[in-house]
């Protein structure tokens, strides 16, 4: 039986860029022996266009049935005065929370061949190789009682709760720990235990997961000095696991290192293994329709698809590959050229990933 992968596009430049993510899949399907189907579904701003709402029943009814969802990118400002429950990222939100995605799995990885697009030296950056799991579910995003209320000296006040369970913990903890075996086998867990009880908690809970891991080496950092350290040596870290609200910042910090944001790609895996992919950035109006996006963020999405919801490591190795190699060509979308260098088009950037497989 063939594998379902559900296309969600979304705006701006989600459908230029997910577009020359699917001739990969389809080349991979006519050459190198995957098997799947893939469907597509509107959501965001175009799923509010198509059926009044940024989630439509339809589309997350097809996103459970998926094995996975790629998605490209929501938002745009035609949609800025739409009421917030009706705005293009709220369908987002809403299906990472409905599918239950609490595993954000964000690579921070530079291509050698990217080192002077990197904001930091290139001694400091070059080999790096970091991989960031944030827990996506939980946490102050998400905690109630939270709101903003009059206190009886007529002062408002503005309160959300940071709370999380030992189970939210656990899990998140073994993802960490599974995708350390698979790697240095180091990881950095990152807290705030000199001030939050949570943190405590997360500590302890943390630790006796790692018993179940012996042979990964586990330290703990408190979340200020993770950012110190991230600009500092950041090559000092293997796997980091962290809080929703810690994650969400520190991966933003990471991803900077490697040169552009359409470069990175990121996971959002469930317990039943089902995952949604795409690239970290937005969806670029200022750029959209114009078919000068870079596609390889949303490539490389397709490839921890084939690797974490498929089970396809060794087509995304080929994936992740032909991206190295059209960069060693010199390839170059417009985000990625010195100034004044020449620049690829989108489809052609894609051509080449194809040719390169
Ligand atoms: P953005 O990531 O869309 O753009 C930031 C800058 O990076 C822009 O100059 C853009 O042209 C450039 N950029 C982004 N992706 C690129 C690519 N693949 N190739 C070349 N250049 C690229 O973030 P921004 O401008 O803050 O938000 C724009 C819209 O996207 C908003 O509506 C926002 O809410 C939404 N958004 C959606 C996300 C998602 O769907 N996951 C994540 C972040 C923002
Ligand atoms: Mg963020």
């Amino acid at each position: 039986m063939s594998r379902k992968i559900l296309l969600l596009p979304g705006d701006g430049i989600g459908p230029e860029i997910v577009a020359e993510a699917v001739k990969v899949i389809e080349a991979l399907k006519a050459r190198h022996g995957l098997d799947v189907e893939t469907d597509e579904a509107p959501i965001g701003g175009a799923g509010y266009d198509a059926a009044g709402h940024p989630l439509p029943e339809a589309t997350l009814a097809k996103a459970r049935e998926a094995d996975a969802v790629l998605l490209g990118a929501v938002g745009g400002p035609q949609y800025d005065k739409l009421p917030r429950e009706l705005r293009p990222e709220r369908g987002l939100l809403g299906i990472r929370k409905s599918m239950g995605l609490f595993a954000n799995l964000r690579p921070a990885l530079l291509y050698p061949e990217l080192a002077e697009a990197s904001t930091l030296k290139r001694e400091v950056v070059e080999g790096l190789d970091i991989m960031i799991v944030r827990e996506l579910t939980g946490g102050i995003y998400f905690g109630e009682p939270r709101g903003i209320r009059e206190r009886e000296d007529g002062q408002r006040e503005g309160f959300n709760t940071l709370v999380y369970s030992e189970s939210e913990i656990e899990r998140i903890a073994r993802v960490a720990f599974d995708t350390a075996m698979k790697r240095g086998k180091r990881l950095c867990s990152v807290d705030k235990a000199n001030v939050l009880e949570v943190s405590e908690l997360w500590r302890e809970v943390v630790e006796r997961v790692g018993r179940d891991y012996p042979e990964v080496e586990l330290s703990h950092m408190y979340v200020d000095n993770a950012a110190m350290q991230l600009v500092r040596a950041p090559k000092q870290f293997d796997v980091m696991v962290t809080t929703n609200m810690f994650g969400d910042i520190l991966s933003d910090a990471a991803s900077m290192l490697t040169g552009s944001i359409g470069m990175l790609p990121s996971a959002s895996l469930n317990a039943d293994g089902q995952g949604m992919y795409e690239p970290i950035h937005g969806s670029a109006p200022d750029i959209a329709g114009r078919g000068v996006a870079n596609p390889l963020a949303t490539i490389l999405s397709v490839s921890m698809l084939l690797r974490h919801s498929l089970g396809e490591a060794a087509l995304a190795d080929r994936v992740d590959a032909a991206v190295g190699q059209v960069l060693r060509q010199g390839l170059r979308t417009a985000d990625l050229a010195a100034a004044g260098a020449p620049a690829v088009s989108t489809r052609e950037m894609g051509d080449a990933v194809v040719a390169a497989l």
